[in-house]
């Protein structure tokens, strides 16, 4: 019996995790797959309920658990708070060393004419972002003064190797490229980023490595999609170039993420926040939430079936025509669930 902690947060985000977790049970008995979930407060729900986005029994659930599936956090209320939702989700990926970050991108054939995109620039779209997730601009010092501020980028050199090679190992089980993102024309943590990225790609002779500076990056992953296989960036840029990724499926309503640490149970969330502007009524595309679900069945309980199942529930129900709003449809967040769940 698996033990899945479930983390549904604030805003969307209990929306999207009742989805999830219908389509879960719905597959997991076709699979055969025995397992239970423990619900535990987190981010703005868990000041609510405890006065700490990650409170000590979640965390304690959480690092004994089999996975981890969380939905989203944050809300406007704690704009100006001496404690934010978005602590908890930092300490979470810190406490369970989740250092990489897997956020993949892919066009679905149904939702092609929905991309801001010319349909030829998206012709074979089909890469991953790894995000390096418990280093850099994140964890460094944050001063705040009254006339001045700073936040400091921390990289060691032995963070930046697990995560090329999380990188090269991900490419080596498919296009055998690897780009990895940096702003070594300014940043000190950059050169040493590039440096082992070099050192790391003599382990990986049958992967090639390029480099990009962030800025054209940007304007690639925009202008040449196509040309990424597997992308490799520290946290902060990773966040950013994950966020600007989803202009190319239409919607960061279909995009799912797992991050991973050295030997601890994974966590799987989509890549978006709690979206306060549509919270509540029910509207949410729940996809990014139904895939991440996937990919925890594939990546920690190794049920590829089961994974691919819900994929393909996926793409049919998009084909279908049974679009959320986010898709410029008319299908709220318990239609699409449903739709997927008939596909299933
Ligand atoms: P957001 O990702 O919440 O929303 C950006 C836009 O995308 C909004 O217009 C929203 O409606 C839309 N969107 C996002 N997910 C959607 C979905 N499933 N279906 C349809 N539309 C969707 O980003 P934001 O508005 O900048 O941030 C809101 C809050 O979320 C902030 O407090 C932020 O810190 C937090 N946040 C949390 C996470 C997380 O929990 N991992 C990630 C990003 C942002
Ligand atoms: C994400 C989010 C978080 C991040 C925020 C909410 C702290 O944007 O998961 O991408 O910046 O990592
Ligand atoms: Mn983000």
């Amino acid at each position: 019996m698996k033990k899945i902690v479930t983390l549904a947060g604030d805003g969307i985000g209990p929306e999207i995790m009742s989805a999830g977790l219908e389509v879960l049970e719905v597959v997991a008995q076709k699979v055969g797959f025995e397992y239970e979930t423990q619900a535990k407060a987190f981010g703005g729900a868990g000041i609510d309920a405890e006065g700490h986005p990650l409170p000590q029994d979640t965390l304690e659930a959480a690092k004994s658990a089999d996975a981890i599936l969380l939905a989203a956090i944050g809300s406007p209320q704690y704009d100006n708070a001496p404690v934010r939702p978005e602590q908890g989700l930092l300490a979470i990926r810190k406490e369970l060393n989740l250092f990489a970050n897997i956020r993949p991108v892919r066009i679905f054939d149904a939702l092609k004419h929905l991309s801001p995109l010319k349909p030829e620039r998206i012709e074979g779209v089909d890469f991953v972002v790894v995000r390096e997730l418990t280093g850099g601009i994140y964890f460094g010092e944050h001063t705040l003064n009254e006339a001045s501020a700073r936040d400091v980028n921390d990289y060691s050199a032995d963070e930046i190797r697990r995560i090329l090679r999380k990188a090269f190992d991900i490419a080596r089980g498919r296009g055998k490229k690897v780009t990895s993102i940096d702003k070594q024309n300014v940043l000190a943590t950059s050169k040493l980023w590039r440096k082992v990225a070099e050192e790391v790609a003599t382990e990986y002779p049958d992967v090639t490595l390029e480099h990009q500076l962030v800025d054209s990056a940007a304007m690639i992953m925009i202008t040449n999609p196509a040309r990424f296989d597997v992308v490799v960036t520290e946290n902060l840029f990773g966040d950013i170039l994950s966020d600007e990724s989803s202009v190319l499926p239409g919607t960061l309503g279909v995009m799912p993420s797992a991050s991973h640490s050295e030997n601890g149970p994974s966590l799987y969330e989509p890549i978006h926040g709690s979206a306060p502007d549509i919270a509540g009524q029910g509207i949410a595309n729940p996809i990014s939430m139904i895939l991440s679900v996937a990919m925890m069945l594939r990546e920690s309980f190794g049920l590829e079936e089961a994974a691919q199942l819900i994929e393909t529930a996926v793409d049919k129900t998009l084909t279908q025509g049974v679009l959320t709003r986010d898709l410029g449809g008319q299908a709220d967040t318990a239609e699409m669930t449903a739709a997927i769940i008939a596909n299933l």
